[in-house]
């Protein structure tokens, strides 16, 4: 298929409620998702339940139920989350799926009768936290460092996977790019991994009387699937894959998947495995964001340092609540949400800024009817260009002086930061310094004391101002793009149909009822 975009999450475990670390890769999916919407992309959005596995069935034993009921109540809580949070998906998976079950079967003996998957005996320390064998030399004090447990030693009869003849393709693919791991720190720690040491044959299957939930081997009753095996399947499946290599849907292989660090060195050894395998294209690019922190520590159902979505909701908002795990640090590092610091960011950057910016403009423009012909160059001072762009990445060699073509460069830049860099934070500097430039002006300008045919068209280049950014903020505030468009007078609808490089043009609307109407964000105290 041309001209698509499949972007996926990682499946999500259902031992436990939807905490902030999820909400961030969905919310961050989801913006890339509408991004490349706006782009004129066909988009496809998979997000989804990892459901089985040791880890699941004990924590089911524990609350007194079974399994799938167990799972349905966790489901439900995440797709609450995600509809509260404004997660636009196109395909929603569960490991416990009857159609998933029957793929994952289908590819599990096309593996076996190739003569990639053969019966030995595994022995490791398994993680249950991680569902993961560990190597001594990720332990710290013996323990686990993501879940602070001692991993237990299994030794146990299983299926294993060949990975040492598709080692060196796989290499290759990275080195080349042609499977992107991103960014470039993690893609050089890729390849050392891979290069350093022989890799070991993968574990597939785990004994049924250790662990009974999850998908059966069809080659063998006393077996079933390991849980990341299952799990990695569904990047295909979620598409209404059969487990057939004939029948390859269209959308796959995916654009970009997102992934935590925590669980990028599976998605680079034994997921592709599978696909090399099995044939199949591998995917352009993998990126492995940071981890939420809270009080030094990787935000964890297992550890119980967990921040409530739900609750961040309710003190700030959808919309402001997506902005503010966008923009709470750069994507690829680890952030350290602190209820505090986001009260102030909220105030200063959306209430003081932005808020306060399209009242100030739509406030000015109220009952004046501009159209085209209003519009006039308008000359930024030295000055202000120079606070505008101070610390900027891209102002380099920028020089031009009028208001428009620093709005039009702005965008522009931004846009490169989002879809080449996948950098949320840098993209909204780039907002808010349109919105600093709109506020400067103005308190340069004082517009009130012009006579009204100098006042138009500064205004005008305003209220351009303000549109370009609210269409610059859609894919993070889809509703607040929506109000600040009222505001102007403009059909959202049409607005939001448009790709982002006609919508960032200048002068293609005109604005007749502008109304400064309520604020976009409350204070917080
Ligand atoms: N089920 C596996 C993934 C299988 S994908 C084939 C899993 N699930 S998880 O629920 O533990 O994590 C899912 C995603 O949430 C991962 O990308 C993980 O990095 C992310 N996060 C979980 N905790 C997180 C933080 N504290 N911070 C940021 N993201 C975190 O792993």
């Amino acid at each position: 298929m041309k001209n698509k975009f499949y972007i996926t999450t990682p499946i999500y475990y259902a031992n436990g409620s939807p905490h902030l670390g999820h909400a961030y890769t969905t919310v961050a999916a989801d913006v890339l998702a509408r991004f490349h919407h706006r782009e004129g992309k066909k988009v496809f959005l998979s997000t989804g339940m990892d459901e089985h596995g040791a880890k699941i069935q004990k924590t089911a034993e524990k609350a007194g139920k079974n399994p799938q009921e167990f799972v349905d109540g966790i489901c439900g809580e995440f797709k609450e989350l995600f509809s509260r949070l404004n997660i636009k998906y196109d395909g929603f998976i569960r490991t416990t799926d009857k159609n998933h079950i029957k793929a994952v079967q289908n590819a599990l003996q096309s593996l076996f009768d190739k003569g990639v998957i053969y019966k030995g005996v595994y022995k490791g320390l398994y993680c249950v936290g991680c569902e993961q064998f560990l190597m001594e030399s990720q332990l710290i004090d013996g323990k686990c460092p993501d879940h602070n447990i001692k991993p237990e030693m299994c030794e146990e009869e299983s299926y294993l996977l060949k990975m040492e003849e598709i080692k060196n393709q796989l290499i290759k693919k990275i080195e080349k790019d042609e499977f992107e791991i991103s960014p470039l720190k993690r893609k050089n720690e890729a390849l050392s991994f891979l290069s350093g040491q022989d890799l070991q044959d993968v574990a597939i299957s785990r004994d049924k009387k250790k662990v009974s939930w999850g998908v059966g081997l069809p080659f063998d009753g006393k077996h079933i699937a390991y849980v990341w095996v299952d799990a990695f399947l569904n990047y295909l499946t979620v598409l209404g894959w059969d487990g057939s290599v004939e029948n390859i849907p269209d959308f796959f292989p995916p654009d970009i998947q997102l992934v935590g660090k925590d669980i990028l060195r599976v998605h680079f050894t034994i997921w592709p495995a599978i696909l090399l395998h099995l044939e199949i294209d591998l995917p352009k690019e993998i990126f492995a964001h940071g981890m939420i922190i809270s009080g030094g520590k990787k935000m964890s159902k297992t550890l119980g340092n967990v921040v409530s979505p739900n609750e961040m909701i309710d003190k700030f908002g959808v919309d402001a609540t997506r902005y503010l795990l966008m923009t709470a640090g750069r994507f690829s590092n680890d952030v350290d949400i602190a209820i505090e610091r986001m009260i102030k960011k909220y105030n200063a950057e959306l209430v003081n800024g932005i808020g306060n910016a399209s009242a100030r403009v739509t406030k000015m423009a109220e009952g004046i009817c501009f159209s085209g012909k209003n519009a006039k160059e308008i000359i930024v001072p030295e000055n202000i260009r120079k606070e505008i762009f101070e610390n900027c990445l891209a102002a380099v060699d920028f020089q031009k002086e009028d208001f428009r073509d620093i709005v039009s460069f702005l965008a522009e830049k931004g846009k490169d930061f989002l879809k080449i860099k996948k950098d949320f934070t840098i993209y909204i500097d780039f907002v808010i310094r349109i919105q600093w430039l709109v506020d400067k002006m103005i308190a340069k300008e004082e517009p009130w004391k012009f006579e009204p045919k100098d006042k138009e068209p500064f205004i005008l280049n305003c209220l351009e101002a303000i549109r370009i950014m609210a269409q610059m903020l859609y894919p993070f505030m889809p509703d607040t793009a929506e109000k600040i468009f009222e505001k102007l007078g403009l059909d959202a609808k049409a607005e939001l149909s448009k790709t982002f490089d006609d919508a960032v043009e200048w002068g293609s609307v005109e604005f007749k009822n502008v109304c400064k109407g309520e604020s976009l964000f409350p204070r917080i105290k």
